[in-house]
């Protein structure tokens, strides 16, 4: 069972259940996940408090967190080796998401471009709950005295107010909270659109050519790989200008784990039809026995029950400690 080790860094990482997963959230975030299970105190949940910062149809958002816990456990990430748990099922993190709004600023949070960005996005609900978002996500972090925050690059900003607030509130009361680095893995981080390379590729892209979902089947698979945009010079080679090309190859890489030139030299007198075959292949071969794995869990509602309750009662467990030791801080009357 998961204990955590003092001589090993802790991990914190958590992804929200608001849309399906793609081959992108897999090879740029999934999979680091996996890899750092055998060396780091790995601490992982499912977000949905934060989902609801934006309006949900409650029967599609309690499916969905389902679905990806199932999906996770299916890729790897394993609740032997590491918590897993459901953040709405740990009260620690409402609790200290509140005393951390009232260490942190109203210009602080105004200048967040995640919520310049979603209050653009959804101008009929700028919600309180938007706005404070990133308190909630300093309370995930610094509940669980975590070393190391792997995300997206579009989480960095928010990385970097976890610690300002960690750092104000230390300076007030002394050493509580650990102040936590980022981490923006490179190698298949920036996995593109299939039909526009220079967005992201992302779940909520209308068109759904654009990306590859987990749970694609092959013949889905090979169709939207066929119509990835290329160049036209029909050529296998990267040109480090966030190319159609430049991105396949990047995914190859990610999927083969080869270094862009062995791929260049493998495909030396190959076309794009052989390379896109050659990708295709690979995909259908790394999302076979995930999606085994998913139609297995997904219909152990049982097994998958016991995973996130066990998680849930040992998150509970350590985030408990860090939250007395600031309510005493502070001059709480304990209980
Ligand atoms: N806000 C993150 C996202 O949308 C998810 C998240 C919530 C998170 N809490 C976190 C990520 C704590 C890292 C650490 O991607």
């Amino acid at each position: 069972m998961f204990e955590i080790d003092k001589n090993k860094k802790t991990i914190f990482s958590a992804v929200q259940p608001s849309g399906f997963l793609t081959l992108g959230n897999y090879l740029g975030a999934i999979k680091n996940w996996i890899n750092f299970q055998d060396n780091y105190n790995c601490i992982f949940s499912l977000a949905d408090l934060h989902t609801i910062t934006v309006k949900q149809n409650p029967k599609d958002f309690h499916d969905r967190i389902i679905e990806l816990y199932a999906l996770f456990l299916a890729c790897g990430v394993n609740p032997e080796k590491s918590i897993f748990f459901i953040q709405s099922h740990v009260h620690t993190h409402a609790e200290l998401s509140w005393i951390l709004s009232c260490f942190t600023y109203f210009g602080e949070l105004s200048r967040m471009t995640q919520f310049k960005d979603k209050s653009q996005k959804y101008e009929n609900n700028i919600n309180s709950g938007l706005f404070t978002y990133p308190c909630l996500m300093a309370a995930d972090i610094l509940l669980y005295q975590a070393d190391i925050i792997p995300v997206g690059a579009d989480q960095k900003q928010h990385i970097e107010l976890t610690r300002d607030i960690a750092i104000r509130f230390n300076n007030l009361y002394g050493d509580i909270f650990k102040i936590p680095e980022d981490f923006i893995p490179k190698a298949g981080a920036r996995i593109m659109s299939l039909q526009n390379p220079e967005k992201k590729m992302s779940k909520s892209d209308e068109n759904a050519n654009s990306y590859i979902a987990l749970l694609d089947s092959p013949d889905i698979i090979v169709k939207k790989i066929k119509k990835a945009v290329t160049d036209s010079n029909n050529l296998v080679k990267f040109t480090d200008k966030n190319t159609g090309i430049d991105n396949l190859i990047n995914i190859y890489s990610s999927l083969t784990n080869k270094k862009i030139v062995e791929i260049e030299q493998e495909f030396e007198n190959s076309n794009y039809g052989i390379f896109k075959n050659k990708i295709s292949e690979k995909i259908i071969e790394t999302l076979n026995p995930i999606q085994e794995k998913f139609n297995y869990y997904i219909k152990n509602k049982d097994y998958l029950e016991i995973n996130y309750k066990k998680s849930a009662e040992m998150a509970l467990e350590i985030s408990q400690k860090t939250l007395n030791k600031v309510k005493e801080s502070i001059g709480f009357l304990s209980l």
